[in-house]
């Protein structure tokens, strides 16, 4: 008898911890605010810090910026798996990385840095050879975003004047960034006063063996996409969707990055490696799968999700060894890569792509979620 009451008792510590550890990994994610920096004009930067389980993710106001996401192995160690900075200073003064950033109101390239609308011309601001990347010169990578804490993370909003950078119509625009049952969402969403073109997305360097640990070419990446965009020298789309099958460009089976990145094939030369929008093969509108990696010997899953049309994956092929990011970490060639859900690149510019027009009256809504799981 008194044997059996200990079973019981056994099995009612185990029922609770079970309960406990269950209820644990759904909590609501706590959400803390401390200042992270200061603009040279006294301005301060705040910091964001949201926690759910062993997932931790850090937004700064500078450039609705992810500065750090902290995501367990399958042995339970946590490791800071983006690429960026100890200080604010490292991001304002990095040129050409956007770590982390929000890239607006055009991710990508414009050709020649114009387009039209509704017949009119708009001109912007060159930035990247004779096109326009990342939404000009002083993009909402470089602005400074209003934020307040929301459940589960952190609301951040940029009003967008009519005529900055050369495009059309104030924009609001918002992005929610949540921690909820093991995964990062993004939630994007704008208005405008007239019409325009908009194409948000969020530009973190990955490395799921943690940063600053090397290059990222032993990830096995998988991209649900039959098609691409192929690109010109100037990384603009020729207006074709083009088959992956047959190239190294086709990820539909999951493959190391570095299996074929150096093989002779033309768009890999042109991209200096993974730089191409594909196009995802789910509807639009609907969150789907856009790419799932695992990185071998942390066994870190990342599962990317997303209502958008289309990712850009880029290798990191232009990280050359000159920036020296957290902890002093110098960040090689290919030691990040990027899965920028988005519209494709040049969309104002062919008519044949999903439009990236947005009217007043209108709310333009995106999500994408980064999940978190691990594998081997
Ligand atoms: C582009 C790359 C570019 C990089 C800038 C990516 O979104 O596709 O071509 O060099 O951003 O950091």
């Amino acid at each position: 008898m008194a044997s059996r009451s200990m079973h019981c008792k056994v099995l009612n510590c185990i029922c609770l911890l079970l309960t406990l550890v269950s209820v644990g990994s759904h909590l609501e994610a706590k959400v803390t605010k401390s200042v992270f920096g200061e603009m040279p004009d006294g301005t301060k930067v705040e910091i964001y810090t949201l926690e759910e389980g062993a997932l931790k993710a850090r937004v700064i106001t500078y450039g609705a910026r992810l500065v750090s996401l902290e995501v367990p192995d399958r042995s339970g160690k946590t490791a800071d798996i983006v690429l960026g900075y100890d200080e604010l200073k490292g991001y304002t003064t990095d040129p050409k990385s956007y770590f982390g950033a929000i890239v607006g109101r055009y991710g990508n390239r414009i050709a020649h840095a114009t387009f039209s609308l509704d017949g009119k011309r708009y001109d912007l601001p060159a930035n990247d050879g004779v096109n326009t990347l990342h939404g000009g010169t002083i993009g909402f990578d470089k602005r400074l975003w209003q934020a307040h804490e929301i459940p589960h993370g952190v609301e951040l909003t940029l009003v967008s004047k009519d005529g900055d950078q050369g495009f059309p119509g104030t924009l609001t625009a918002r992005v929610l960034y949540t921690l909820e049952a093991r995964a990062l969402r993004i939630e994007y969403s704008a208005t405008t006063d007239k019409d325009t073109v908009l194409n948000l997305t969020n530009h973190s360097y990955f490395d799921l063996a943690g940063e600053g640990q090397g290059t990222i070419l032993n990830h096995l990446v998988m991209i649900p996409a039959d098609r691409y965009t192929p690109v010109d020298s100037g990384l603009i789309p020729t207006r074709e969707l083009a088959p992956v099958a047959g190239t190294p460009l086709d990820f539909r089976k999951a493959t190391a990055i570095g299996a074929r990145i150096d093989d002779d094939n033309e768009q890999l030369k042109l991209g200096h490696g993974y730089d191409h929008n594909y196009v995802l093969n789910g509807k639009a509108g609907v969150l789907q799968e856009a790419a799932r990696v695992l990185e071998p010997t942390s066994g870190r899953v990342l599962t990317v999700e997303t209502t958008q049309p289309g990712v850009q994956f880029y290798s990191g092929n232009f990280l050359d060894g000159t920036l020296h990011g957290k902890h002093g970490h110098v960040y090689a060639r290919r030691s990040g890569f990027c899965l920028e859900t988005q519209h494709f690149p040049d969309s104002p510019n062919h008519p044949k792509f999903p439009s990236t027009e947005l009217k007043p009256g209108q709310t333009y809504h995106n999500v994408t979620v980064f999940r978190f799981s691990t594998g081997s």
